[in-house]
C-alpha cells in the first residue's frame, strides 16, 4: 500500500520523505491556498525532492478549461498527476487527457457509481473522500469497500487512493480493504509512527543502559 501526504506544505513533505515512508503527495487548491504561495513554485519544490506522484488539481470547470490547464500542469515534470473533478466536463477532460497519456487522479469522489465512470475513462486514480462521507453520517470506507469489489471484478487498471482521511483506523481499514493508496494530513502519518510503549520501551532501555558497566 503506498502512503501519500494530502499538503502542499515543502516542509512537511521534505520531513516525511526523509523517512522513506512518503510514496507521493496529493494537493488541493484548499490547500495550496494555506501556504500563500505561488502554486507552481511550491510544485516544482516538492517534484524536485523527488516524490514520484505529485496530483496538482486544475480549477477550470469546462472540459476545454480543464484540458488547457491539465496539459499545462504535466509539462511542470513527470510526476505530475492532474486531479480533475468528477463532473460531466471532468470525465470528458479525463478521457482526452488519458489518452494523450496524461495519468488523471479523479476527485471529488462520493459513490461506487461514480469511481465506476473514473476507470472507464481512463483515470489513473480514484479519489473517494471517506471523511467527508462521516461527518454526514454515512461510513465511508463502506464506500471503499465497494470501489475494490468494482475494480477486482473487471480489468480496470485506475487505483484506489482513499482520501479526506482523518485518523490513523483510516489508513488501518483501508489497508485491510486492500485499496492501492492512503492520503493523509502530515498529523495522521506522525500517528503512523508513533506508539505510547514504543517510547516507554525505549526510556527503559536506555535508563538501564546507564546500568551496564562502561570502559
Ligand atoms: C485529496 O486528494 C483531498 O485533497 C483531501 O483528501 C480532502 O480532504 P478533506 O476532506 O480533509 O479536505
Amino acid at each position: 500500500m503506498q502512503l501519500f501526504l494530502d499538503t502542499a506544505s515543502v516542509t512537511e513533505i521534505r520531513t516525511m520523505w526523509e523517512t522513506g515512508i512518503l510514496d507521493g503527495v496529493t494537493t488541493n487548491p484548499t490547500l495550496v491556498a494555506k501556504e500563500g504561495r505561488k502554486f507552481e513554485d511550491v510544485l516544482r519544490e516538492i517534484c524536485a525532492l523527488g516524490v514520484p506522484s505529485v496530483s496538482a488539481e486544475v480549477v477550470a470547470t469546462d472540459t476545454e478549461g480543464m484540458l488547457r490547464e491539465g496539459r499545462h500542469l504535466r509539462t511542470i515534470h513527470p510526476s505530475i498527476y492532474v486531479k480533475v473533478p468528477m463532473t460531466p466536463a471532468g470525465l470528458r477532460a479525463t478521457k482526452v487527457l488519458a489518452a494523450e497519456q496524461t495519468r488523471v487522479n479523479m476527485t471529488l469522489v462520493f459513490s461506487a457509481n461514480q469511481a465506476l465512470l473514473a476507470a472507464k475513462v481512463g483515470a489513473a486514480y480514484v479519489s473517494p473522500f471517506i471523511g467527508r462521507l462521516d461527518d454526514q453520517g454515512q461510513v465511508g470506507m463502506d464506500l471503499i469497500r465497494e470501489i475494490v469489489q468494482i475494480y477486482r471484478n473487471y480489468p480496470f487498471p485506475t487505483k484506489v487512493l482513499v482520501a479526506s482521511v482523518r485518523h490513523p483506523v483510516h489508513v488501518l481499514e483501508a489497508a485491510k480493504i486492500g485499496a492501492d493508496i492512503a492520503t493523509m494530513p502530515y498529523a495522521v502519518m506522525e500517528k503512523l509512527v508513533q506508539h505510547p510503549l514504543t517510547d516507554l520501551g525505549l526510556a527503559r532501555f536506555l535508563k538501564d543502559w546507564e546500568k551496564v558497566p562502561k570502559g
